[in-house]
């Protein structure tokens, strides 16, 4: 039905478990600190972040980012634009950023930054991928689902060309499927 993917990497009852550690884990790491603030990186991380949250068995409060990564350019905001900001004032609460897979690290690096600057009590991220391979900026990643090679991942949340984010496995997808010019 999809001829671009090549193979299943992580199964959706492979993902099930990993995101109920986490938010065993999580709930752990939180309990009697009141109310945290989960802030989900849209799009990619919508199906993760629905999930994980019905794993946390504290009081948590949803919000949304839309941010676009300019890449190396130097604007005067850095190397990210909001382009969705925050609902809800994070002063003095425990913020979760939560994210699909961390890449090059600069949208979770300018991000951190700029959410830092809000004085958050404090703030962690929890992705569920990572790809170590391609890392510019170093970022710590505190609730890490999995590790992953340097190859293009789609599913559960995960698009190419806004694609396949449906899907209940993450799943590879061919070399020859991406476009060079990207
Ligand atoms: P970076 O860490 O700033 O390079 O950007 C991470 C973002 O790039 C993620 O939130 C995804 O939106 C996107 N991304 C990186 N690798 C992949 C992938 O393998 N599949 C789908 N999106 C990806
Ligand atoms: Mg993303």
């Amino acid at each position: 039905m999809f001829p671009d993917l090549q193979r299943v990497l992580y199964s959706a009852g492979e993902i099930e478990a990993k995101v109920t550690s986490l938010g065993e884990q999580i709930s752990r790491d939180y309990a009697n600190k009141g109310q945290l603030v989960a802030v989900g990186i849209l799009k990619g991380s919508a199906i993760f972040m629905a999930d994980l949250v019905r794993k946390i068995s504290l009081p948590v409060t949803l919000d949304f980012m839309v941010v676009s990564s300019y890449g190396h350019s130097s604007s005067s905001s850095g190397v990210i634009q909001i382009k969705k900001d925050l609902v809800t004032s994070i002063q003095d609460r425990h913020v979760l950023i939560i994210e699909d897979i961390v890449d090059t690290g600069l949208t979770l690096y300018y991000l951190k930054k700029d959410l830092l600057a809000r004085n958050p009590a404090s703030l962690k991220i929890c992705s569920l991928l990572d790809k170590p391979e391609k890392r510019e900026k170093q970022v710590a990643v505190e609730y890490l689902g999995f590790q992953v090679p340097d190859e293009f991942l789609v599913g559960y949340g995960l698009d190419y060309a806004e694609c396949y984010r449906n899907l209940p496995d993450i799943w590879v997808l061919r070399a020859e499927a991406i476009e060079t010019n990207r």
